[in-house]
């Protein structure tokens, strides 16, 4: 039985109902990575991985969570929404904030599994985020809800309920994604555009490193901290016109944070050079040079692993290898880092090879054994 069909029958055996099914995807990034909130650019796209929730409204006022794929159940009212450091606060969280937001909400039951690795880097918790925001939308707001307000909504989520300083970048790329384009989204203006990505003769492969990020949290949190630090060097000097690393150059670098703070000057530099390279990767893109777009991405891996210090051994092996592999256009660390996925860009006809070549070579180094994903790129958040 597929999983779609496993969670309206869990739903209907435990409510007594018949569930609205929503699909939310998760997200991979091309490239452009720990730049959404410094303002800068990012290009994602939704994925054919995504988390399934089959939805329904309540006559009383309470929520009722069931997590298919852990066995586990939330209860709870709506009048005492609490954090509980569990999976249940992405889904709480989203309710907190539709109604902080002045939404309607209501009692609600939702019953959810997914295809998402969970700790895969491919954004699990802004997919139920995403999810449970069009549920509310659907079923307490008419379907009038700003898709971009529900977006900001699920970054709120994670910055005031969770308490991961994130960015804007999964919530965006999970509920706006559109079937084989990526993103090009602006994190400052929020303005975007769709670019299709022609997906004749190449794959974009996702390779597990099967670490979880244990330290992405804090470590993620101090690399934000590190940024706004260089933007305070640098608006010291230039005044308050500099309002992120966004209107930050490697001159302004060079001359007040090199020496300074050499710390802070790789971190800070590591994002300003990310976004020249999405620049140039976007370009590279519009002209079809996928050869050229690769070169960007195996830069973005350098700067992530000896610059921001985010990546891992195992990531790091992962590239390594992969750079071996004839077909491999591009490959690097994908997401906040400290394990999940590499993201590669390979040929078609190379993929047989470069499946093979990881599993040996990854198990070979590390002992563990790595998982491929072939993405295909779909529509954000929707209801099925
Ligand atoms: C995580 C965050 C995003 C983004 C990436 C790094 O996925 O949730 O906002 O910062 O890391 O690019």
């Amino acid at each position: 039985m597929d999983l779609q069909q496993t969670l309206q029958e869990t739903f209907t055996r435990q409510f007594n109902a018949e569930p609205t099914l929503i699909c939310s995807p998760g997200r991979v990034n091309l490239i452009g990575e720990h730049t959404d909130y410094n303002e800068g650019f990012v290009l994602p796209a939704a994925i054919n991985k995504a988390i399934y929730l089959a939805v329904g409204p309540r006559t009383d006022s309470q929520l009722h969570f069931v997590a298919l794929d852990l066995n586990e159940t939330y209860m709870g009212s709506l009048d005492a929404i609490a954090k509980t450091n569990t999976w249940a606060d992405y889904l709480l969280g989203m309710v907190d904030q539709f109604r902080q937001a002045g939404l309607n909400v209501g009692g609600l039951n939702v019953v959810f599994g997914g295809t998402i690795p969970i700790g895969g880097g491919m954004s699990s918790s802004a997919a139920i985020e995403n999810g449970v925001a069009v549920a509310l939308d659907h079923l307490y707001n008419k379907d009038q809800t700003d898709r971009l307000l529900m977006v900001k909504l699920g970054q709120r989520v994670e910055n005031h309920f969770v308490g991961v300083q994130s960015g804007i970048m999964d919530q965006f790329a999970s509920m706006m994604g559109r079937a084989n384009h990526v993103i090009k989204l602006d994190c400052r203006s929020l303005e975007f555009a769709y670019a299709p990505l022609n997906m004749d003769g190449v794959r974009i492969v996702l390779c597990d490193s099967r670490v979880k990020h244990a330290l992405a949290s804090s470590e993620y949190n101090t690399r934000r901290a590190e940024c706004e630090a260089g933007v305070r060097m640098i608006q010291a000097r230039y005044g308050e016109q500099i309002r992120s690393l966004r209107d930050v150059t490697m001159p302004m670098l060079d001359a007040y944070v090199r020496e300074q703070e050499p710390l802070l000057y790789k971190r800070c530099a590591y994002v300003v050079q990310e976004n020249e390279r999405l620049v140039g990767a976007v370009a590279a893109l519009d002209g079809g040079d996928l050869e050229t777009f690769g070169q960007f991405m195996y830069g973005s891996h350098e700067g992530l692993s000896k610059q921001y210090d985010v990546s891992c051994a195992e990531l790091d092996t992962l590239v390594d290898i992969a750079r071996t592999v004839p077909g491999v256009l591009g490959s690097r660390m994908m997401g906040g880092g400290f394990g999940g996925c590499t993201i590669n860009l390979v040929r078609a006809d190379a993929l047989d090879l470069f499946t093979q070549t990881m599993q040996e070579q990854f198990l070979a180094h590390t002992g563990v054994e790595t998982l491929l994903y072939v993405c295909q790129i779909q529509n954000g958040t929707e209801i099925i």
